[in-house]
């Protein structure tokens, strides 16, 4: 069985400390682990816009001894409407891995069904996988670990970074709390398997529509746009139902006096998080943003390791 990494509980809790234990060992040896010399290449497509993604994949795939080979889905034929699964199996004759950033999860699941080489979500509109493991590397590097920790996630908690979030933060053993309007709930199936993965890590899962009750003592307090891509057409709307929500300075200061906030990027300063927070002390973004490359390398490294062995 080929693994994949499309959502977060794709990793068991071991597994995903496995990867970021990984991960941290990378960040002090950048160009000591090889596993894609051959070279291998490695296939990152986007059908959406990305900064960080981009780079980090690149750059990673460098410093693991391969080749990226990135592509614009729109200049493919992908972008003309060939089937998902004749591009998975033209890809897999060729690549190591397969990276891609879509929209609906489906496509990728139908990606990932049809390829015999790891596909890796980098980022869909129900999870942005990948992101986590980066924002949870950062959280060991600041607070020493994870688990029993609280991390609150402010704004849409629809969207795929909360869903993330979600999944992801119960894998580590946090205790995880969205706060959001009523309408931009979490996914109830998700919080659902949250809250059970909880249940074998110590970790909690729950939504609330009180902000300050959500980032009441936490120690990672997190954030997103407020308008995902996708959805710009609602951009009007997606403005006052949030407004409680953005992580301001009065806001930070109900969580814990040692509170590290983290934002995935790209931020909208004065939307979803003030100036003086994210360009403040207690932001960790910039490391969060570097942490892209080393826990991508790692998950690389890990599920390559994974495919060949099995
Ligand atoms: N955080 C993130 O995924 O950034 P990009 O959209 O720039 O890749
Ligand atoms: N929720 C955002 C994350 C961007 C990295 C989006 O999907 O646009």
């Amino acid at each position: 069985m080929t693994r994949h990494f499309l959502r977060d509980d794709d990793l068991s809790p071991v597994e995903q400390g496995e990867v970021l234990t990984l991960a941290q060992q990378l960040v002090g040896d950048r160009f000591g682990h090889q596993p894609l010399a051959g070279p291998q290449t490695v296939a990152v497509i986007f059908d959406k816009t990305s900064t960080r993604t981009r780079i980090s994949f690149a750059v990673g795939i460098a410093e693991l001894g391969g080749v990226p080979l990135i592509i614009d889905a729109q200049t493919s034929q992908m972008g003309r409407g060939e089937p998902i699964a004749d591009t998975a199996r033209v890809l897999d004759r060729q690549v190591g891995a397969i990276v891609w950033r879509t929209s609906a999860q489906t496509r990728i699941e139908e990606m990932a069904a049809a390829a015999r080489v790891p596909v890796i979500n980098a980022l869909t509109d129900e999870f942005h996988p990948c992101q986590i493991l980066a924002d949870l590397l950062t959280v060991r590097q600041h607070k020493g670990s994870t688990a029993g920790l609280k991390l609150a996630y402010l704004g849409d908690g629809a969207n795929n970074m909360a869903n993330s979030y979600l999944l992801g933060g119960v894998t580590a053993g946090m205790h995880v709390v969205i706060g959001s309007p009523s309408d931009y709930q979490p996914d109830t199936a998700v919080l659902a398997k949250a809250v059970d993965i909880a249940a074998g890590t110590g970790g909690s899962a729950a939504w609330t529509d009180d902000p300050l009750e959500a980032v009441d003592g936490a120690d990672v307090v997190a954030t997103d746009t407020w308008v995902s891509m996708g959805q710009e057409a609602e951009a009007t709307e997606r403005e006052a139902p949030f407004v409680p929500y953005a992580v301001t300075e009065q806001l930070l200061s109900k969580a814990s006096a040692d509170a590290i906030v983290l934002h995935c990027l790209p931020a909208y300063r004065g939307k979803e998080i003030e100036a003086a927070v994210i360009d403040g002390p207690q932001s960790v973004v910039w490391d969060e943003a570097e942490n892209r490359l080393h826990a991508q390398k790692a998950l690389l490294a890990w599920l390559l390791a994974r495919n060949f062995s099995s």
